[in-house]
């Protein structure tokens, strides 16, 4: 079977498409389901306290848009990061569930129980016509608040780990590894944007269900949710330097070509003064809300809106690529190698040791083929051949049109580590360096010398390398 399809290697790499899907994902996930629920269930709480229908009514109705959004694109994402991944880094989503089996195996029953609870809280809504069954479904939704963000919980756990690992690299423990130093800071500071970015959805989407009469449910919303983003903004700000400062030096090193690219890093002084300018915004938006709410028109809250997207979409793109070229810091490669078989993989040559590669050896005959096996191994978790962050792409604006040598890219491949941090050593031998810069000429030469590497990536390898002959034979 053909998958990814032929095009995708042409297209982008393969952290890129996790990335992608990932991003998505948390762009439902952080303003709706951590956000928005807590403070949907809070407006269906005080309409019953202060008998308000007019709030219930309103809830019921943004609960209805959330509902639709998470339980589709937000449910599919979600899938879509086990996949991408498994296709994509099967040893680092591999080594990441041995690490955190418990921690998985809790997270699939939280999540089935969110899904359940969602589905449970907003199908009952209309039937809870008493106060004991509005209690009831009160607590419901109180449960599916709590449910959300202990998803949250245990994969930001992950995520601080693949950045920095922490004691877990000495101890090997599964409480090491959820404890790592940047889990508290990233988890403060997720749950703070969530609140943030989810209190000025439920604002945004009350201009379109309510009229805005003196006193009416919009203003009880305007100045509830106001304070709520104006605290949150704060605390997104306040974590998020925290954060920031429990990120490893080497990492935050990263941070010009991260953030935007190498083409753009002198762009840099520019990104953080539109990061400042997003929480000065999301600031102000509460600010002017708590004051005098009723002067806030319905498109001022569109700017917060697409600068949360933007600011969460950068830090998610800046978290991953600041990690380069770890997959798990100081244990893993993004390539998938771990760092403790890199010199045996160096002498030894990678071909030799690969799962899934049709040549075991370089030979003059199989060259570029070998070569192509090589790409696939140590380059296109991050390059493609001719698409986004292509080679071709790379190699030329390193060495212009025409002078291409061998010798030269040859040399380039070998330390590439050393002149370009974020990039992992190359994991394999001399005879492999040779056989991936003969390939990536050929990819130049015609274009299509052979197939896209990601389209054969995927094929049954030969037989593992032959015992030797025994006298027998
Ligand atoms: C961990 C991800 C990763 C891996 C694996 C990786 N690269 Fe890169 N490489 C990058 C990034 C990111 C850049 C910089 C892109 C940019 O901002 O322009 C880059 C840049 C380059 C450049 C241009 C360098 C320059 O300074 O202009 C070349 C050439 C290159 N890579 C070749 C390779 C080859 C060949 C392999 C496989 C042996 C490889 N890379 C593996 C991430 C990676």
């Amino acid at each position: 079977m053909d998958f990814p399809p032929y095009y995708l290697d042409h297209l982008a790499g393969g952290r890129l498409i996790i990335g992608l899907i990932a991003s998505i994902h948390v762009l439902i996930n952080h303003p709706l389901a951590v956000g928005a629920y807590p403070l949907l269930v809070f407006m269906e709480w005080r309409g019953h306290k202060l008998n308000r229908p007019d709030l219930d009514q309103l809830a019921y109705r943004i609960t209805f848009v959330v509902f639709l959004i998470t339980t589709t694109v937000g449910a599919l994402t979600g899938v879509g990061i086990w996949i991408s991944t498994s296709l994509f880094a099967p040893f680092g989503i591999g080594s990441l569930l041995r690490v955190f089996f418990w921690g998985w195996f809790t997270e699939w029953i939280v999540f089935i129980s969110e899904v359940i609870l969602i589905m449970w809280w907003f199908l009952s809504w209309k039937k809870a016509d008493t106060p004991d069954k509005k209690r009831k479904h009160i607590r419901i939704g109180v449960a599916l608040a709590i449910m959300s963000w202990i998803t949250m919980a245990i994969i930001v756990a992950v995520l601080g780990f693949m950045m920095r690992p922490g004691e877990w690299s000495q101890t090997r423990t599964f409480i090491d590894a959820v404890l790592n130093p940047l889990y508290l800071p990233q988890l403060l500071f997720r749950t703070s944007f969530a609140f943030m970015t989810g209190a000025v959805f439920i604002w945004f989407a009350t201009f379109f269900f309510t009229k805005g009469k003196q006193g009416g449910a919009r203003s009880w919303v305007v100045e509830r949710l106001s304070h709520v983003v104006t605290v949150a903004t704060i605390a997104t700000a306040i974590f998020g330097i925290w954060y920031w400062q429990a990120v490893p030096e080497s990492m935050q090193a990263n941070k010009s070509v991260a953030l935007l690219s190498q083409q753009f890093s002198h762009w840099h002084d520019k990104y953080q003064w539109i990061l400042g300018a997003t929480v000065i915004t999301f600031f102000l938006v509460g600010v002017i809300g708590v004051t005098s709410g009723r002067l806030l028109p319905r498109w001022a809250l569109l700017i917060p809106t697409f600068l949360g997207i933007w600011m969460l979409g950068h830090f998610e793109r800046a978290r991953e690529f600041m990690r380069k070229p770890w997959v798990i810091g100081d244990y893993m490669y993004s390539n998938g190698i771990r760092e403790d078989e890199l010199a045996f993989l160096q002498s030894e040559g990678i071909l030799k040791h690969a799962t899934y590669v049709t040549h075991r050896e370089v030979t003059p005959e199989n060259r570029i083929e070998a070569g192509q096996d090589v790409f696939m191994i140590s380059c296109s978790r991050c390059h493609s051949t001719t698409g986004l962050n292509g080679v071709i792409e790379k190699f030329t604006t390193m060495y212009g049109e025409e002078s291409w040598n061998d010798d030269g890219m040859m040399l380039f491949i070998q330390n590439m580590h050393q002149t370009r941090t974020f990039m992992p050593p190359f994991p394999g031998n001399e005879d492999e360096a040779k056989a991936l810069a003969a390939y990536i000429q050929s990819l130049r030469g015609t274009g299509e010398t052979l197939h896209g590497a990601q389209t054969v990536g995927i094929r049954l390898p030969e037989p593992a390398p032959s015992p030797p002959p025994s006298p027998k034979d």
